[in-house]
């Protein structure tokens, strides 16, 4: 049987007490998602190929549930802000949330049918990813972006959609302002 626990989460830090499990995503592991390759590779050999987000997981043996927090950090390749692979749940029938902690962003969503949405991440709001949109997060502000996140442990993530064809929408800085423009580089 499993037993109640309290989990303790830093929204300043992203740790999760106990955790079960973690990763770490570089700027190498991203070359993909970016528009700027060039700028992407002298990133990573100028800055020791920095870290872009760290996941960190409490998921128990045999619960549905499982949540954790995500922490990105502040950056940009090219005019593209640092941000998440992003991906669709392989159970087109599970959602998710997305409580941010600290750091401001954008997460941008788009469903299967070619709708883009976003939803503004500031301290306090709770964002609702409905079954079955990509959701990808990127951190548009000069300091951490730490978020809360959960899901059904079922939900799995399918990567290669959004790897392969990109998503709609690119989050650029544009004359120090972030700006929401058409993907030159979307594949159907
Ligand atoms: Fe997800």
């Amino acid at each position: 049987m499993l037993l109640p626990e309290a989990v303790l989460i830093n929204g300043q830090t992203g740790s999760v007490s106990p955790e079960t499990g973690r990763y770490t995503k570089r700027l190498s592991d991203l070359r993909q998602i970016f528009q700027d390759r060039t700028a992407l590779e002298t990133i990573v050999s100028e800055r020791n190929d920095p870290i872009v987000y760290e996941v960190v997981e409490y998921k128990k043996e045999g619960s549905d549930l499982f949540f954790g927090t995500t922490t990105m950090e502040p950056g940009t390749v090219g005019d593209e802000f640092f941000m998440t692979r992003g991906h669709f749940h392989k159970r087109r029938d599970m959602g998710e949330i997305y409580y941010t902690q600290s750091g401001h962003g954008i997460l941008l969503l788009e469903s299967r049918d070619g709708q883009s949405e976003i939803v503004r991440m500031d301290p306090g709001v709770c964002a609702f990813i409905p079954p079955d949109w990509a959701h990808r997060s990127i951190n548009t502000g000069g300091e951490k972006l730490i978020f809360v996140w959960a899901c059904n442990v079922e939900a799995g993530n399918d990567y290669g959609e959004i790897l392969q064809r990109g998503m709609r929408k690119l989050v650029i800085r544009r004359n120090g302002r972030e700006e929401i423009i058409d993907n030159p580089r979307f594949a159907e």
